[in-house]
């Protein structure tokens, strides 16, 4: 297999909110909207272009990776910058061949030269576990509310940045999207058939689920 993972570029754009719309299809919701949030978080100031990277195989982009920033404040209101993935997807007919992987692996690097922190994401800790992900517990980041979400998942960049200190996490609010022009949004593409995957009952379960 002949990979490259390169920055993403206007001409890929369509094609990129084309494999996000077939890697989440139905996954985690009837049809999805993550091919809108690809869509739009270009735009958006938290967008990190430098880490806007997409994976080709043999000249066809397959796979994409996205970045927000994040921050996360302590109790004396000390703030630090973090970063977050998502959309991470690629094809599901290119899948489980490293790739996701090389897409993790790739700006992971990048963020490490930059000398950022922490990678947080919201995800399935199947997914991320194997990269070094732990849950938000065991640094001490709750949400937002000080509770400890099953998939909020930390990857420490500098060992023992965190200590023993206690950290709340601020995502994008560039992930609170209108559903309502997502909807509208899907309807330029090519008509695909909605319909229940136990995968979703599955993601309902782990985002109610808290440690604690
Ligand atoms: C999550 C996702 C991005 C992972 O991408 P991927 O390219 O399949 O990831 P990788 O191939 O690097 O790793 C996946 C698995 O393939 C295995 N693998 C990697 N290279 C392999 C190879 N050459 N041969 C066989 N297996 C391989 C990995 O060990 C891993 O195994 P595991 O799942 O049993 O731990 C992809 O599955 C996806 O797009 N999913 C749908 C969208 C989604 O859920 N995104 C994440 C939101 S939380």
């Amino acid at each position: 297999m002949n990979l490259t993972i390169r920055p993403e570029k206007t001409k890929d754009y369509r094609i990129v909110e084309e494999l996000t719309r077939e890697a989440f299809w139905n996954l985690y919701m009837p049809g999805c909207n993550e091919h809108y949030v690809a869509h739009i978080l270009r735009d958006h100031p938290d967008f990190v272009p430098e880490l806007d990277y997409v994976a080709v195989v043999d000249d066809k982009v397959v796979g994409s990776i996205m970045y927000t920033k994040s921050y996360i404040v302590d109790e004396e209101n000390n703030k630090i910058d973090t970063l977050t993935f998502g959309p991470l997807c690629v094809l599901p007919a290119f899948q489980r061949q490293g790739i996701g992987t090389a897409l993790i692996n790739k700006t992971k690097e990048i963020a490490i030269k930059n000398k950022v922190k922490a990678i947080i994401v919201l995800g399935c800790p199947y997914n991320y576990c194997k990269h070094g992900f732990k849950n938000c517990i065991d640094y001490q980041i709750s949400n937002s509310e000080g509770k400890y979400p099953y998939g909020q998942l930390v990857l420490e960049l500098e060992k023992g940045f965190f200590g023993k200190k206690k950290w709340k996490f601020f995502y994008s609010k560039a992930y609170d999207l209108d559903e309502k022009k997502a909807e509208e949004f899907d309807k330029n593409f090519q008509e695909k058939e909605k319909k229940y995957q136990p995968s979703q009952t599955e993601f309902t379960i782990a985002v109610r689920a808290y440690l604690g």
